[in-house]
C-alpha cells in the first residue's frame, strides 16, 4: 500500500477534469489556472508557434499527426486560450453571429476547455479556414486522425445526438485530451465526458473499485471525493498509477496491474 496525501484545492487539476457550463474552472481560469496546477503550455508544431497544450497532450497530438503524415492536409488551429482570449471571442461571436450560435459554439469564458490547454480544434486545410466552425468531416484524413485519437489519448468531446448533456452544439472538429485508457474506453462506450464521469463516480462510490480488463492489461479505476484540506489516497501496489482531479471536488485515481 502507498499513501499519498494531496491537496484538495488541486481537484481542478489533471487530465480528467470536467469542464462545462455546470462545472466552470475556480475563478482563476486560463493562464492562472495553469500556474495552480503547475503546467506547463507548449506549442504543437514549430510552424504553428500560437497554437499551445499544455505539454502531455501537445506531445501526443504531435504523435498522432507524425503517426498520420498529415501535415499537408490537416492542422491544429486553436489550442490553448487564455481567460481573456475567451472572453473576447465570446463577444465577438456575439456581435457576429447572434445568440443561437454563440451558445451553441462558444463556451462561456471560465467553462471552456480551451482554458485548460487540453482541448484542440483541428482543421482540413482549405484556402478559407473558418476559424469558429472549421472544417473537419467525417472521411478521409480527418476521420484517420479521429479513429487514431483514442489510442493517443484525444476524444471527440461534442458528438451528434449529445448536446443535451454537453451542452455544445456538434463540433467535429474540437478534440479533448483525456489521457490513456480513459480516451479507449469513453470512445468504446459512446459516452461524452459527462456521462463517463458520472459513471466512475457511481461505479466506484463508497470505495469500490472499476475494474477493466483491456487486451493484456488490467486496470483499476476508482474516484475518491476530496476531503477538507488534504486528501489522503491510497494505492493498492507499488504498479504504474495516474492522478487526476476531476473539477467536480474528487479525484479519478488510474492503477494498472503490473
Ligand atoms: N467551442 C468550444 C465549446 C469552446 O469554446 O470551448
Ligand atoms: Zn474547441
Amino acid at each position: 500500500m502507498l499513501k499519498l496525501k494531496l491537496s484538495s484545492a488541486k481537484s481542478c487539476c489533471g487530465t480528467l477534469i470536467l469542464v462545462n457550463q455546470q462545472h466552470p474552472l475556480p475563478d482563476n481560469a486560463g493562464q492562472l489556472h495553469l500556474d495552480k496546477c503547475a503546467e506547463k503550455l507548449v506549442q504543437v508544431m514549430p510552424k504553428l508557434p500560437q497554437v499551445q497544450m499544455q505539454r502531455i497532450a501537445a506531445c501526443e497530438l504531435m504523435r498522432l499527426l507524425n503517426h498520420l503524415h498529415a501535415e499537408q492536409q490537416i492542422q491544429p488551429l486553436s489550442g490553448f486560450r487564455s481567460h481573456q482570449e475567451q472572453q473576447e471571442l465570446y463577444a465577438s461571436a456575439l456581435a457576429e453571429h447572434g445568440e443561437d450560435f454563440t451558445k451553441k459554439y462558444v463556451a462561456l469564458p471560465g467553462c471552456s476547455e480551451h482554458e485548460t490547454g487540453l482541448a484542440i480544434d483541428m482543421a482540413l486545410i482549405l484556402p478559407q479556414i473558418d476559424p469558429l466552425t472549421p472544417a473537419f468531416p467525417y472521411e478521409g484524413i480527418c476521420q484517420q486522425f479521429r479513429e487514431a485519437a483514442a489510442n493517443y489519448g484525444f476524444i471527440e468531446r461534442y458528438p451528434e445526438g449529445k448536446e443535451n448533456i454537453t451542452g455544445i452544439g456538434h463540433e467535429p472538429w474540437h478534440f479533448r485530451y483525456v489521457g490513456s485508457p480513459h480516451a479507449a474506453l469513453i470512445n468504446e462506450q459512446g459516452l461524452v465526458l459527462e456521462e463517463y464521469m458520472e459513471l466512475l463516480h457511481l461505479a466506484t462510490s463508497g470505495g469500490k473499485i472499476f475494474s477493466l480488463p483491456l487486451p493484456g492489461k488490467k486496470v483499476q479505476i476508482s474516484y475518491i471525493p476530496a476531503t477538507d484540506n488534504e486528501t489522503i489516497i491510497q494505492l493498492r501496489g507499488n504498479t504504474p498509477y495516474s492522478i487526476s482531479g476531476d473539477n467536480m471536488g474528487g479525484f479519478i485515481i488510474t492503477e494498472w496491474e503490473g
